[in-house]
């Protein structure tokens, strides 16, 4: 077949709702895109780690310390969970790592905003988590078998990450008044950046055609962000917590929330590396990679001795 009859093939499974496996032909940009989609996804849960890293040691009981230590090493292991599904698609680890450090791979916007308080502990659960829900249970329908697959398994974890974070701002909005104020300064501060972060509108989406036509986004961004919105707001209000969002409206024909005007020009400012953190998020990662070579280094060493030992023992 040549390359048209191919892609018609190829379109043609992509619609009937089957899944494409790492071994199948598949066009050219598919496999760019996903590459690019999914490698930026891995980037996003290790720089991720970060912001909530940050409040480990700070964590105000035992049980918040425990909880929080286990949703960031399971954010760890889902950023190398993907990176394993990017290299299904032909990309080594090293390439994307180095594409990271070097500045030219992109991660979520959302990770470049500073952890203020302990209660940004639980706004990221609750609206960072609760917005990749949405969106990776969408991405769970994508086309592309091990991506939808590493999907399901992700957002079981995640699920875990959105309602402990819920539980941190409804004990702090039914708290103190201090408390009640540190969780809505914390909203204040990641209710925009979260609907932000499901990318850009449909109208300035540059990727979605391609990869709604192939199934790798079984909706678009706008579609998505809206159910994040319908979602989230009764949440704010059964906690006592105002939306900072004065055009805010139920529409009850719809019977959608309607927001105000999306704030674009900071988004883009974020991506392009001019956010509060971009800096701080990549040197951290390169000192870690810095850091941790020795450990890198002395495992395949390892590996490499007891290959030989395998080999000689043959
Ligand atoms: N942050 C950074 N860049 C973003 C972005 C965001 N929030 N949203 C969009 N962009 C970039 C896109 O990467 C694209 O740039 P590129 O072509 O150079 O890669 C450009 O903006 C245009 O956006 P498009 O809508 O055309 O791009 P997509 O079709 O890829 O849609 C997306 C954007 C919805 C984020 C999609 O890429 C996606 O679903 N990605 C997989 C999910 C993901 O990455 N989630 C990260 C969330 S954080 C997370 O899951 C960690 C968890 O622990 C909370």
């Amino acid at each position: 077949m040549d390359t048209a009859e191919r892609e018609k093939k190829f379109q043609e499974k992509i619609d009937s709702g089957l899944k494409v496996e790492a071994k199948e032909w598949m066009p050219e940009n598919y496999r760019k895109q996903l590459t690019r989609m999914i490698s930026q996804h891995a980037h996003s849960e290790i720089v991720g780690m970060l912001p909530e890293g940050n409040w480990i040691t700070r964590a105000p009981s035992l049980r918040r310390k425990a909880v929080l230590l286990a949703k960031v090493q399971d954010e760890a292991g889902h950023g190398l969970y993907l990176y394993s599904a990017a290299e299904t698609l032909g990309i080594d680890r090293k390439t994307m790592i180095d594409q990271l450090l070097s500045g030219r791979a992109k991660y979520s916007s959302i990770f470049n905003y500073p952890t203020l308080s302990w209660a940004d502990i639980g706004a990221i659960g609750w609206l960072v988590d609760g917005a990749a829900i949405v969106n990776q249970t969408m991405l769970a329908r994508g086309s592309y078998g091990p991506y939808s697959r590493a999907m399901v398994r992700i957002c079981k974890e995640e699920s875990f990450h959105n309602r402990q974070g819920y539980e941190i701002m409804y004990h702090l909005a039914n708290g103190t008044p201090e408390q009640k104020a540190m969780a809505q300064d914390a909203l204040n501060r990641w209710w925009w950046p979260s609907i932000q972060m499901l990318g850009p509108s449909d109208a300035q989406s540059k990727n979605s055609e391609e990869t709604m036509r192939w199934k790798i986004k079984v909706e678009s961004n706008d579609t998505v962000r809206q159910r994040f919105i319908d979602r989230t707001v009764p949440q704010a209000h059964a906690a006592g917590l105002t939306i900072p969002d004065p055009d805010l409206k139920f529409n009850e024909e719809t019977g959608h929330w309607e927001i105000g005007e999306i704030e674009w020009t900071e988004f883009y400012r974020v991506i392009k590396g001019h956010g509060p953190c971009n800096r701080k998020r990549l040197k951290a990662r390169q000192e870690a990679e810095r850091e941790g070579r020795w450990v890198r280094e002395a495992a395949a060493a390892y590996a490499a001795k007891q290959r030989a030992r395998a080999v000689q023992a043959a």
